[in-house]
């Protein structure tokens, strides 16, 4: 905090769920949190059952948990996990890392509503219910993707990128991985 020049942050989060760490860890952002030098902390790359571990040792529950999250990894049973702890989930590669522009049914929807494969992706993730951080390092994209509040999509196109689900990561998987 002293290098970011803040003194209090809007959210905390642990990066991935670390056997036999993450519990004591959470300890320490609960106490962060009482302290105030956190408005928010949350998790990342937790499944279900790391959650629900957590949640048993914890006293406060995440208020977040970033996961990866696109037309071809949607995790339902995650997602839906969310409602009843009520653990707001948020997207990473949103975008697939660049990779949505090679789906053919997100071509076809942003003709379809005269905007990108990008928006088409954003507005999914928002109708969804779910927070979104696509990131790009050019400030004109970074403006344009931020153009989804024009237009909504029906709910058989949501269905329709609901289905596009194969369970392909790109990232690692949270069960097995090496640090
Ligand atoms: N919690 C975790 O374990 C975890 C893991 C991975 C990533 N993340 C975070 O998630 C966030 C996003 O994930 P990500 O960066 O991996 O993937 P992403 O947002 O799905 O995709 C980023 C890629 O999309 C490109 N892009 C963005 N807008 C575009 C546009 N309008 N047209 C064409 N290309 C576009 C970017 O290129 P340009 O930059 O050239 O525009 C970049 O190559 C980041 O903040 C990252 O730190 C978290």
């Amino acid at each position: 905090m002293e290098k970011l020049a803040l003194d209090v942050l809007d959210m905390y989060l642990i990066h991935w769920p670390v056997k036999g760490k993450y519990n004591e860890t959470w300890r320490a952002l609960e106490n962060l949190y009482a302290e105030g030098r956190v408005r928010a902390i949350g998790v990342s790359n937790f499944l279900q059952h790391q959650l629900e571990d957590l949640i048993s040792n914890a006293n406060i529950v995440p208020m977040l948990n970033q996961i990866e999250f696109h037309p071809y990894l949607t995790q339902p049973g995650l997602v839906e996990y969310r409602k009843h702890n009520k653990i707001q989930v948020q997207a990473w590669a949103p975008l697939m890392q660049g990779r949505i522009f090679e789906v053919e049914e997100l071509k076809i929807l942003a003709k379809k509503y005269g905007k990108s494969p990008v928006h088409i992706v954003i507005r999914w993730n928002l109708q969804k219910g779910i927070l979104t951080i696509p990131k790009s390092v050019k400030k004109h994209r970074i403006g344009d993707n931020a153009d989804v509040f024009d237009f909504e999509l029906s709910q058989d196109d949501m269905l329709l990128i609901d289905d596009l689900n194969k369970n392909e990561r790109l990232g690692p998987d949270p069960d097995n991985f090496d640090f």
